[in-house]
């Protein structure tokens, strides 16, 4: 009887062992999958689609003690509300935190601005997609007139001007989807990676076509399909994956905006003339921001010709 029962006991151990190592948790049930009508809007921007359209939102993805950030994109990018005869808004996207005084700081924030899109999530940077999902929600019910949506991010400048240009010049109506595109990005699978995705999270070895999270655009129709679709495609924690998913799952191909690169995931050396010409860029600082603003401002477009 003794080496059945040793040839259990090592069975067992080795069950153990390999659900330790490979995380191969039994008890963990089936994928998470985003629920879309979880949560209620506790803050929501000043503005009446349907009587005033605009052309263009700007979605920002941001925290609640990110005020400064906040204040400086109002002052510089953020400040755009008309450009060529076309009407532009920045708003901002936040989850809740467990203090009572920064919830309290954004309820005030949002009555003198006006520009806070609030759920009841918990702001954490894994929680990325539920704060996507809230703008593609906060579309679909709020603004479905709006031409355009980029989402974006406080760290980012933002050419408001070029990409509206650039928008009108494309002419497209519905199903378009651009920004720096990602066509074949494999998931990182290195433990102490920031964007580490586990075999269970996600299975397989491919992810589809997408556009970086730091800032993408897209027809607001897209909002409203990607939205009505988000519950039937296996939640992954980075947003831009998700919304590659979704995208492949109703057959829309990111494309690109411009024959030359615009969209800068990461990041770039400023000079006026160079921003003139792009759409997006990242690793902005606020303080940063404001100088890069003010020469945008002073710089004379006559002066980049042979750049
Ligand atoms: C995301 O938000 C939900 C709802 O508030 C919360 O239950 C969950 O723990 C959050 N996720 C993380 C990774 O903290
Ligand atoms: C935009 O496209 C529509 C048809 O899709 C066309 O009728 C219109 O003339 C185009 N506008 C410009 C400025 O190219
Ligand atoms: C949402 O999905 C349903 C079925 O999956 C479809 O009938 C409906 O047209 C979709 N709505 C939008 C706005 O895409």
């Amino acid at each position: 009887m003794a080496l059945p029962t040793k040839r259990l006991l090592y069975v067992c151990l080795l069950t153990v062992v390999l659900y330790v190592c490979f995380n191969l948790d039994p008890f963990k049930g089936g994928p998470f999958i985003f629920k879309k009508n979880s949560g209620q809007f506790l803050q929501l921007p000043n503005i009446n689609c349907r009587q005033n359209p605009p052309f263009l939102l700007l979605l920002v993805t941001s925290a609640p003690q990110q005020m400064m950030a906040r204040t400086a994109i109002r002052e510089t990018w953020g400040r755009e509300q008309e450009v060529r005869g076309k009407q532009v808004r920045t708003f901002f996207l936040l989850g809740t935190t467990a203090s009572e005084d920064e919830m309290m700081a954004v309820a005030q924030e949002n009555r003198q601005h006006g520009d806070i899109i609030q759920k009841d999530f918990k702001d954490v940077y894994f929680n990325l997609t539920l704060k996507t999902m809230m703008g593609m929600e906060w579309i679909h019910r709020f603004c479905p007139q709006v031409a355009f949506v980029m989402k974006t991010d406080t760290d980012m400048f933002i050419n408001v001007k070029y990409l509206t240009e650039l928008l009108l010049k494309k002419n497209r109506t519905v199903g378009f989807f651009t920004g720096y595109l990602k066509p074949k990005d494999l998931p990182i699978r290195n433990k102490f990676s920031k964007w580490y995705v586990s075999q269970f999270e996600y299975p397989w070895s491919k992810y589809p076509p997408f556009c970086s999270g730091t800032a993408y655009v897209f027809s607001s129709d897209v909002a409203s399909q990607v939205y009505n679709i988000s519950e039937s495609v296996p939640f992954i924690k980075l947003e831009d994956v998700f919304v590659g998913l979704c995208l492949a799952k109703l057959g829309i191909q990111p494309e690109e905006l411009h024959s030359q690169q615009t969209f800068f995931p990461g990041g770039l050396s400023f000079s006026a003339c160079r921003f003139r010409k792009l759409v997006a860029c990242h690793f902005i600082k606020s303080q940063d921001l404001r100088v890069y603003w003010q020469a945008l401002e002073d710089s004379k477009e006559e002066d980049c010709r042979d750049v």
